[in-house]
């Protein structure tokens, strides 16, 4: 089995990433992380990677003088480590057009909620203060507008009575560490694929299933 080469985007605490490299330390995965790229020096996703002998790169934002040019010194770097997946993971900054464009079908990212509902910042406060009774997780391809996209996979999290914006949350991130290491598989197999706008079963076509992700 060849494995899909993987870099993966970091701006913290890389729980996610974690739970990615836990992943592809199974033989049968078909993904492998060749490169983490963080734009914050001391996020503690470097040091996961590290710990992982995964080789690590700071790009700092504050030191390039556009957006275009922190996005080319990124796509140089990723290039370079012979990158052929790429996956947002805590990932704080909107790329460019171009260099989404030049990454399509190729670049996940992971929000902490089931998109289309609540892209952005501060998602659980959003949706205990909207008073939804289910909240969850999204991993999707990459498009130039923030968390929208082809969805590849989402996992649904009941809010329950007495949540805070912390518990929620916590039980958010327990599954998407679960949901992130599945969408991935899906999309470095080759078993989905994106047809017009939506992510199907490659071979036949059909709708993917919900993420039902086993109990710990
Ligand atoms: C996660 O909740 C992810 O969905 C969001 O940012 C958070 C990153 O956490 N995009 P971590 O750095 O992976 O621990």
């Amino acid at each position: 089995m060849t494995r899909k080469r993987v870099g993966v985007l970091i701006s913290g605490r890389g729980s996610n990433l974690q739970a990615l490299i836990n992943a592809c330390k199974k033989r049968d995965y078909p993904a492998e992380i060749v490169m983490v790229i963080s734009n914050v020096q001391q996020a503690q996703g470097l040091l996961r990677a590290e710990a992982a002998l995964i080789p690590t790169l700071t790009v700092d934002h504050k030191t390039f003088p556009s957006r275009e040019a922190f996005d080319a010194a990124l796509d140089g770097a990723l290039k370079e480590a012979g990158v052929e997946l790429l996956c947002n993971a805590g990932f704080m900054r909107l790329l460019t057009a171009g260099f989404v464009e030049s990454w399509r079908n190729r670049h996940l990212n992971i929000h902490p909620s089931l998109l289309p509902a609540f892209r952005g910042l501060h998602t659980h406060e959003r949706v205990i203060a909207a008073g939804c009774k289910i909240s969850g997780c999204t991993v999707h391809f990459v498009r130039p507008e923030m968390d929208e996209g082809p969805i590849v996979a989402q996992a649904a999290v009941p809010v329950l009575a007495g949540d805070t914006a912390e518990t929620l949350g916590v039980r958010v991130l327990e599954t998407e560490h679960r949901l992130y290491p599945h969408a991935l598989a899906l999309v470095a197999s080759g078993a989905v694929s994106v047809q017009g706008e939506r992510v199907v079963d490659t071979n036949d076509q059909a709708q993917v299933p919900l993420f039902s992700p086993p109990m710990p």
